[in-house]
């Protein structure tokens, strides 16, 4: 999988990527990422990529030409996304998608106060942001995605479909775990994980899921639809009614 990153610091995007298990999947081939630097397509003697916005205002506006040269330059995989707090707001459905595409996509991150109304217009596909807050630059929100996105790639992170992906994907949140020792200053490991019994352990894990995402994110309760049949048994099998006290609550 091809991934483009059209930015200003580049050098910033690819310290983050050679640092992690990232770096490591794009050395060994299993996904090829390319960090562009926009000021390479600037064509004045400064080589400047913003200027001041028509009609007054603070700030500096990321001017259309170093733009639009850099990505025509590169030719990168489609789409081409601008990173920008106004975007498709990014979630794991959305980051299954990007994974399955082929050859790849891109994405281009915004800077200063703005970016010309004219790439969003008519050189990207799409804009994603991640999450309702404002950041300095799409540099970060980029990383996000690309991190999100080549985890789920075969090999990148040398374990394949993890059970919080699964668990994440039927809409809940994470059982909790556990690892040695047993015993830690006193606070032992749930007795059900120590007992070998992996149907018992699936049912715990399950009704842990179920609770954590009723008490912590009842909005992605609601949006996978509530609870099934099958589930409201496994919540009673493990003592639990919506105004006990869960033991989650501690
Ligand atoms: N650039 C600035 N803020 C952003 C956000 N929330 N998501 C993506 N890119 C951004």
């Amino acid at each position: 999988m091809r991934v483009d990153i059209f930015t200003l610091f580049p050098d910033l995007v690819r310290g983050y990527l050679s640092g992690s298990l990232i770096g490591r999947a794009s050395a060994s081939g299993r996904l090829d990422i390319r960090v562009h630097d926009l000021r390479s397509a600037a064509t004045d003697p400064r080589r400047s990529v913003d200027d001041a916005p028509f009609g007054g205002g603070p700030g500096m506006v990321l001017a259309p030409g170093p733009v639009f040269g850099a990505v025509e330059a590169a030719d990168p995989p489609r789409p081409l996304y601008l990173l920008g707090p106004g975007g498709r707001r990014l979630d794991q459905a959305l980051v299954r998608e990007l994974a399955g595409l082929r050859p790849g996509f891109s994405l281009l991150c915004g800077r200063y106060e703005g970016v010309d109304q004219r790439v969003a217009d008519h050189l990207v596909d799409g804009e994603l942001s991640i999450g309702d807050y404002v950041l300095a630059g799409g540099e970060l929100a980029a990383l996000v995605v690309v991190e999100a996105v080549a985890r789920l790639e075969p090999g990148v992170m040398g374990n394949e479909a993890s059970a919080w992906d699964e668990s994440f994907a039927d809409g809940l949140l994470e059982y909790p775990q556990y690892t040695r020792p047993g015993d830690f200053r006193g606070w032992a490991v749930p007795e059900v994980l120590r007992s070998g019994d992996h149907g018992r352990i699936r049912r715990w894990r399950r009704a842990q899921a179920l609770i954590r995402t009723l008490e912590r994110r009842p909005d992605l309760m609601r949006a996978r639809g509530g609870l099934s049949p099958d589930e409201v048994q496994i919540l009673e099998e493990h003592g639990y009614s919506g105004e006990a006290h869960s033991p989650l609550q501690e």
